[in-house]
C-alpha cells in the first residue's frame, strides 16, 4: 500500500478516517486488509496519545487473526492483535522483544469498541484506543508521533484462529501465514477531527 491516506467514511458510525489497505486481489495477503485512523482534533500538532482505529481483516468463516503494530517492526512496538470468536471480536495488546510468541503488554493501553462486524470473508473492528500511541513495557518506551504526520506501521494476518481464543491474556498463536508488512502512513489533514469527542463517547463496549 501507498504512503498516502485515503479519506474513507465508515457509514455505520460515520468516523472519518485516514486509511491505508491491500486490495483482495494483492499477493500480498489473501483477501485484503485495510486500517484506518482518526485522531483527535489537535493530534496533528499535538502528539495524541490515543485514537480511533478501524480495523478490518481477512479471515475465513469467522476464522483467523490480523495483527497491527503501531510502531511498524513486530519488535518494540506495542502490538494489537483481533480474532473473531462466536459473535464478538476479542483483542489482545502485546509486546516482543524478539520473533517469538509476544508477551502479554502490561502497559496502560485500553481498547473500548465503538462497533464490530463479522462475516464470512472479513472481521471490523471500529474501536478507541487509549494509551496506544505512547508506550512503555518495563522501561522501554516509544511510540509515533502524530505531530509530524506519519507514523510507521504494521499489519499482519494469519488463517488459524488463536488457541483459547476466550481469554485474551492466554491466547496461543502460530506465527502469522497470510502477509506480513511495515508501511509508512503519511497523515493528511482529514485525519484529525473536531467530532472526535463525540465519536470517542460511543467506545463503550468491553469484550473480554
Ligand atoms: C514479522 C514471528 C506473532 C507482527 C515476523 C517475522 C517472524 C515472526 C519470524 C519475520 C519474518 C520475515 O521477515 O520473514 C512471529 C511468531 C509469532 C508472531 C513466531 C507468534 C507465535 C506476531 C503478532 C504480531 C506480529 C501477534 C502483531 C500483533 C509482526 C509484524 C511483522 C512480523 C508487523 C513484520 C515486520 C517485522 O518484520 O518486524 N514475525 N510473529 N507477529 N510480525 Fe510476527
Amino acid at each position: 500500500q501507498g504512503p498516502y491516506a485515503t479519506t474513507f467514511t465508515d457509514a455505520e458510525t460515520g468516523i472519518v478516517f485516514n486509511s491505508w489497505g491491500i486490495s483482495p486481489e494483492s499477493t500480498q495477503t489473501r483477501g485484503g486488509f485495510n486500517f484506518g485512523v482518526a485522531l483527535p482534533s489537535d493530534g496533528l500538532s499535538t502528539d495524541a496519545s490515543e485514537f480511533i482505529g478501524y480495523l478490518e481483516c481477512a479471515s475465513s468463516d469467522a476464522k483467523g487473526w490480523c495483527g497491527l503494530s503501531l510502531g511498524g517492526p513486530m519488535t518494540n512496538s506495542l502490538l494489537l492483535t483481533a480474532w473473531p470468536h462466536e459473535d464478538e471480536i476479542y483483542t489482545s495488546f502485546r509486546y516482543a522483544t524478539g520473533y517469538t510468541m509476544p508477551e502479554v503488554y502490561n502497559g496502560n493501553a485500553k481498547l473500548t469498541q465503538i462497533s464490530s462486524r463479522i462475516n464470512s470473508t472479513h472481521f471490523t473492528l471500529v474501536f478507541r484506543c487509549e494509551n496506544c500511541l505512547q508506550w512503555n513495557q518495563g522501561g522501554q518506551t516509544g511510540g509515533p508521533q502524530t505531530s509530524t504526520g506519519f507514523m510507521l506501521l504494521g499489519w499482519v494476518q494469519a488463517f488459524p484462529s488463536p488457541g483459547n481464543p476466550a481469554c485474551p491474556d492466554q491466547i496461543t498463536l502460530e506465527q502469522h501465514d497470510n502477509g506480513m508488512g511495515i508501511f509508512p502512513a503519511v497523515l493528511d489533514e482529514n485525519a484529525a477531527n473536531p467530532s472526535y469527542t463525540a465519536w470517542a463517547a460511543q467506545a463503550t463496549k468491553t469484550v473480554t
